[in-house]
């Protein structure tokens, strides 16, 4: 398949960057979300991050904008890519509504961190059709997709996507649909233990996230990722994998969610580990 035309839902920063990408490879992307001026800001943020790159030999900005459009409902597309809110419910719902929407052929993605893909495909009457398809922050940058197959998910569209991965410039990995597939199920406890060892007075964020950056070569520190990630939606790929894998080794650490309780989710509010003010 060559998706010509892809729907991107949700324009925040995962759903921006993925239109962002998708566009740069040269197809249409329909971008849509239900709450007020999101699309606006996620074409701001798209803008910003094209001019990055054409200052180091990117593509003219202007063109991939022109290939995207903003949408109201629910477009004709041959892949819809999900980005909206780690909400299982949310999701469920929204698959239910693309799977009325979009033509019987198109394929149904997800770029959950954690949400199982074989609940949302059974939400629909194509499960083969429904896959996740998980993008990295900053995603113009990342080089990673992560490729989930759903219990149902077909050969056919595992494939697809792989093939579509690289189409993008990125390196796909295949993973099973366990909670935070590979990985959330790696990073998250990474993140959950750096909180702890806040929490416990171990030692400054600053020092903590030095160790990080210095000692194990690390781009940023567990705290400031968990600042660029959100501290919410940190806390609620924690309690997928606690719920999903029952261990109680993946509770989310009580500072983490003490934190969200005070609005302290990260950069986006201003606040997190550390202050953006
Ligand atoms: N668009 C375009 N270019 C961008 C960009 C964007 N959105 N963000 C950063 N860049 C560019 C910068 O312009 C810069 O380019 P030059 O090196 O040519 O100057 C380069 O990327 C590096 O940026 P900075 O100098 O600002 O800072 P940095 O070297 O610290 O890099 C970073 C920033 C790319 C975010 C880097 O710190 C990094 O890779 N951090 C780790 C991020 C990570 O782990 N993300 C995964 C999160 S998990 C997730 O997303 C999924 C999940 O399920 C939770």
């Amino acid at each position: 398949m060559s998706f010509e035309r892809v729907l991107v839902v949700g324009a925040g920063q995962m759903g921006a960057g993925i239109a962002q990408v998708v566009a740069a490879s040269g197809r249409e992307v329909l971008l849509h979300d239900t709450l007020e001026g999101a699309v606006e800001r996620g074409l701001q943020t798209i803008e910003r991050s094209l001019g990055k790159l054409h200052e180091k030999g990117g593509p003219e900005p202007e063109p991939v904008l022109a290939r995207i459009t903003p949408v109201d409902g629910l477009a004709e597309a041959e892949l819809m890519i999900e980005a909206i809110v780690e909400n299982v419910e949310a999701k469920k719902e929204l698959f239910r509504l693309a799977d009325q929407a979009l033509p019987a052929g198109a394929i149904l993605a997800s770029n959950t961190s954690s949400i199982p893909i074989t609940e949302l495909a059974a939400a629909t009457s194509r499960p083969g059709r429904v896959i996740g398809m998980h993008f990295f922050n900053p995603v113009p940058v990342l080089a990673l997709v992560e490729v989930i197959r759903a219990d149902q998910t077909s050969d056919e569209t595992a494939e697809a996507i792989v093939a579509l991965a690289r189409e993008l410039g990125k390196t796909p990995a295949e993973a099973n649909d366990f909670p935070g597939f590979v990985s959330n199920r790696i990073l998250m406890p990474f993140i959950n233990e750096a909180a702890y060892a806040v929490m416990e007075s171990v030692a400054e964020p600053e020092a903590i996230d030095t160790v990080a950056k210095l000692g194990f070569a690390h781009p940023m520190g567990p705290l400031a990722l968990a600042d660029l990630i959100g501290l919410d939606t940190c806390v609620a790929i924690m309690d997928v994998l606690h719920h999903g894998l029952g261990d109680p080794k993946y509770a989310p650490c009580p500072l983490l969610r003490r934190h969200v309780a005070a609005g302290r989710l990260g950069r986006k509010s201003g606040r997190g580990f550390y202050d953006y003010a």
